[in-house]
């Protein structure tokens, strides 16, 4: 048997035709264009990638973006005095500061600064709090992303022992509430998971994995998971991004896996793309919200 490769591509590119849909019908109607500002602090080679990625996907789908260069010497001060500026500017609907930010830099301080009705990462705490309780006002675009990929593929979370590897703010741990809560928007079948968060301290790593009927590896270490830590038959999905001398890998031994799986995602390929698409629905919402404060 070999699992069945979930196409990220594929499902982002659908994904972004409905939303460049529904932006023109926003823009006709409101004859307002969404609006992303991304603020890019320092030269991460990585993140440079990842910005224009984004750039690129905004164009497609008719959303504007602007983006914000600082040196990698600003200080807080100097990065919140933007965030605020962008804030507070009518123009911009969505605001994103893309990680990691230098060390000179307190990335706690400046996230908490960017307006909630604004934050299409939904990293602020009043979002991560909403997320929580079941009734968000923005998908991390990542968590987000993975269930959209396995909704589109007809795979069920309702039930299933879902086992996350890594509890990061940016994956793991909205991913847990996520698939914990009884339905976060995206239907009851796409929640009302038993979810275990694994991390660094977890005891007997192998026996919890080997539970997951969907398995999900986001903790950040090459070819972590190898195909015995995997349940026959799990859906796995693969969060990792790591470049390393061999070229881009994933949190998954991708040719050790694919044998005992059912579905796996690959990487490059699988849950990148939609990460960036999601990222254009947070800004049409954004947008949205904003309107109706207005209006109201
Ligand atoms: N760096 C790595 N992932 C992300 C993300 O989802 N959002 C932002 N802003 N930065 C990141």
């Amino acid at each position: 048997m070999s699992a069945e490769v979930l196409d990220g591509k594929k499902i982002s590119k659908e994904i972004q035709a409905e939303i460049k849909e529904r932006v023109a019908a926003f823009v006709a109607t409101f004859d307002h264009t969404p609006t992303l500002a991304a603020v890019l602090v320092g030269e991460d080679p990585a993140s440079q990638v990842y910005v224009r990625n984004k750039e690129r996907a905004c164009e497609r789908a008719g959303i504007h973006s602007q983006l914000f260069r600082m040196s990698a010497q600003s200080t807080t001060e100097d990065v919140l005095e933007l965030v605020q500026q962008l804030n507070e500017d009518p123009a911009v609907n969505g605001i994103l500061v893309q990680l990691p930010l230098p060390p000179s830099v307190d990335s706690q301080v400046v996230l908490d600064a960017v307006h909630p009705i604004k934050d299409v990462d939904a990293f602020h705490p009043t979002n991560v709090g909403l997320i929580s309780q079941g009734r968000p006002q923005f998908l991390p675009c990542t968590p987000h992303g993975i269930i959209q990929m396995l909704k589109r593929y007809g795979i069920q979370a309702n039930g299933k022992n879902v086992v996350i590897v890594g509890r990061s703010d940016i994956v793991g741990k909205p991913m847990a509430l996520m698939l914990a809560n009884r339905d976060i928007g995206l239907g009851p079948e796409m929640a009302n998971a038993t979810v275990t968060l694994c991390h660094s301290r977890t005891s007997d790593l192998k026996a919890m994995t080997r539970m997951g009927d969907i398995l999900i590896a986001a903790m950040g270490q090459p070819e972590f998971i190898t195909g015995d830590m995997v349940k026959p038959g799990a859906v796995v999905v693969d969060v990792g991004i790591n470049r390393t001398d061999a070229g881009l890998v994933g949190d998954v031994d991708y040719e050790g896996v694919l044998p005992v799986a059912s579905y796996l995602t690959p990487v490059p390929g699988g849950v990148g793309p939609l990460t960036v698409t999601m990222l254009l629905e947070n800004t049409l919402t954004a947008t949205g919200l904003q309107r109706a404060a207005i209006s109201s």
